[in-house]
Parts: C-alpha cells; structure tokens; sequence
C-alpha cells in the first residue's frame, strides 16, 4: 500500500527542476520551443517519461497559449495522455471542459466493457464479499435492503448480489438505487432485471446523494437496512463534504462498503507538480484500456472526450472546490470516514496491473 501511494506522488527530488521550468515559461516568458531541450533533458536523467511535456503544456494551456502547447506536446509522442490532450487542443483549441452532452449511460457502458473496468470490478467484488464476511453481519428479517449510493450502469450491485445469495441464503431483497443520473438509474433497472438471479424488489432515488432531504433520511432511516455501498461515486465530492455525506450516510447505516480509485486530486493545488503528475498517470491509464476495447472508434472517442478527458480537464484547470472530481489516498480516505464519525476502517488495496490506479475497498462501521 505504501508503495502504491508513493505511485500517485510525485517523486519529490525533481520537484525543483520542473518548478524552474514552470517558473521559465511562465514568468520569464521563454517561447515554448525554447523547453524542449529542457524537457528533453529532464526526462532523460530521471524516470518520469515525458511528463515535463505534459507539466509544461499544462502550464501553456491553461494560460491560453494552446497552440505552443500542442506543438510541445508532440515531442511526447508515445504517452497515451499526451497524444489524447494533443487531439484534443488541436480540435477545440484550449484547455477546458467539454460542453455536456444529454444525461446517458453510453460513456460509462464503453468504460465498463473495458478491461482495466472489469479488474476493478472482479477487485471489488471479491473485496466487498470478505470484508462484510468478516464483519459477522447477517441480515435481520424477511426482506433486507441494500442502498447502493452511485450506482451508475447497476452491473456492479448485480454481481456483488449474485455473490451474496448462496453465502447468505437470501430469498428475498429490497435494493434500493440512488443517482443523480436518471438514465443512470434507467440503466441500472434493466440490468437488475436482466443479471440479478434473486426475487427482488427495487427503488430508485434520484438525487445528489449530498442533497438528501431530510424527508428522504427519514424513509430511508424506517428501511431495513443491511449496508449501504459506495463505489466510485464518493471521490466526486470535496473533502468537506465527502465527510458530511458520510456522516449522513452513518445515520442510515452502520456498515458501509466503500470503493474508490487512489488518485492525488483532492488537496494539491491547481497547476502543481502533484496534480499534473497524478492526472497524467491516473487518466492516461484508463485512457489506453478505453482505447484496446473493441468498440467503435467513435465510441472510443465518446468515452474519452466525454467522460475521462472531460474529468480530468475539470480537475486541472477548475478552482480546487470545483473540480468535481477528488480522487485520493487511502489514508485520506482513512480520516475523512472517521471525521465522519465512523468507529472502525478497514481497508484493502488491489494492485490493477503495473501502470494502472490501485483499487482501494473499506469497510466502515459506526460502532466496533
Ligand atoms: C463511475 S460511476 C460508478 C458506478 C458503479 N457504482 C460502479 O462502481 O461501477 C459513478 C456514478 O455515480 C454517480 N454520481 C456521481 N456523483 C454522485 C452524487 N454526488 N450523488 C449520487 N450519484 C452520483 C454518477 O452519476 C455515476 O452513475
């Protein structure tokens, strides 16, 4: 785990280095055809690929100098992320976030059929059915409930259930869906009825999970339920209020199984070596699964521009509240689910490949 955190840092003895390159164009002004020897050289000495092009460009662009920067970033020919981010201020011409398409299900369908997705799906599931084993929680009553917060496409949810039935015995089930995506939620419903192999009786709720209204909490309070989980969903929300969503999340459920991608964008500020380092790698990973799917080149491009390069322009050039997207490391997770008052966190990380983000799975439960 120490080592996979250490992958989402940026190694800190060329902090300097690429800090005066940073402080060279945009302060000293130096022409961006002037950095090229300097990345060059950069990259060369230390291990870090050609991220100084990215850094560099980044800087550039954000600074509306996007056509110095997509001329710097040729001479990273062969990084995923710089090619995409290359193609990309070649089409629109700056850095910025890509006007929103209709609320669909299409971008996060391609990510799910990609095999990085499916790692951490195996990943997850495999991590969610030990840690509730080992938390001895059986469920009470006829009819338990689960209350999957993010549920996204649903696929997840399904495969998790389908694992539980024989463990369990489970008859019957009320699982209830909650997104603030309403063909989100859509989805999910044909998928219940289409993977889960269990009677099942299923609601949705259709809202941030931020912005639950009272009346909400307490319908949801009178459910029987077992455990709520939470993949994917929660690093789309500042520290702040990650720790008081999961303190409402406590109210209603003392045991939540939580999963999330480690990534470095919650607290580095905006244009850092940090976020920079850790958006090139995190981004550029899931970047290259999308790009050896065998789906549509269209398609391709859809779950790119859309989703994954539309995040990570969001991170990089929104102010740091704004940024919509705040994945972090374990240990953060660690503290903000016990500022949320949860009284224990158990955690487990699964390595998804030698380049891939790690997959982190916890169990936290309000009382011990
Ligand atoms: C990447 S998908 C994850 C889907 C599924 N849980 C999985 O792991 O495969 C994230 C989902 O969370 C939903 N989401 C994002 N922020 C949310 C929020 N604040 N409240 C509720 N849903 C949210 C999105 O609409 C999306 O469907």
């Amino acid at each position: 785990m120490a080592e996979a955190r250490a992958r989402s840092q940026f190694p800190d003895h060329l902090a300097g280095e690429l800090e005066a390159l940073g402080q060279d164009l945009l302060v000293g002004g130096k022409a961006a055809t002037a950095m090229v020897g300097a990345c060059r050289a950069t990259w060369r000495r230390a291990s870090v690929g050609r991220f100084p092009f990215i850094f560099a460009a980044v800087l550039l662009a954000r600074r509306g100098r996007a056509k110095e920067a997509s001329a710097l970033l040729e001479h990273a020919a062969g990084n995923t992320f710089a090619g995409v981010l290359r193609r990309y201020l070649v089409k629109t011409g700056r850095l910025g976030v890509p006007s929103r398409r209709r609320d669909s299900a299409d971008t996060l369908n391609v990510w799910t059929s990609t095999a990085l997705s499916e790692k951490e799906m195996v990943a997850t599931v495999r991590a969610f059915t030990g840690l509730l084993s080992g938390a001895d929680a059986s469920p009470v009553g006829s009819v338990p409930a689960i209350l999957d917060i993010g549920t996204g496409n649903g696929i997840l949810i399904c495969r998790f259930i389908n694992r539980l039935i024989s463990a369990y015995r489970l008859k019957d089930l009320h699982l209830i869906l909650l997104d603030r995506s309403e063909a989100m939620l859509r989805e999910a419903l044909l998928n219940c009825q289409r993977l889960v192999r269990l009677r099942l009786r299923v609601s949705t709720i259709h809202c941030p999970i931020e912005s639950l209204s009272e009346r909400q909490i307490v319908r949801l309070g009178k459910e029987n339920l077992w455990f709520a989980t939470a993949a994917s969903c929660l690093h789309h929300l500042p520290r702040d209020l990650k720790v008081t969503t999961l303190a409402t999340v406590r109210r209603l459920a003392s045991l939540v199984l939580l999963e999330e991608l480690e990534g470095n964008h919650d607290l580095p500020d905006r244009d850092s070596l940090e976020l920079v380092w850790s958006v090139q790698r995190f981004y550029g990973a899931l970047i290259r699964s999308v790009l050896r799917t065998n789906v549509s080149q269209a398609q391709q491009e859809g779950c790119i521009d859309q989703f994954l390069l539309a995040e990570a322009m969001r991170i990089l050039t929104r102010a740091k509240s704004r940024r919509g997207d705040h994945h972090t490391s374990r240990g953060e997770w660690c503290s903000v689910a016990r500022e949320a008052g949860f009284a224990s966190v158990e955690g487990l990380a699964t390595e998804l490949g030698s380049h891939g983000p790690c997959c982190l799975t916890f169990r936290l439960r309000a009382e011990i």
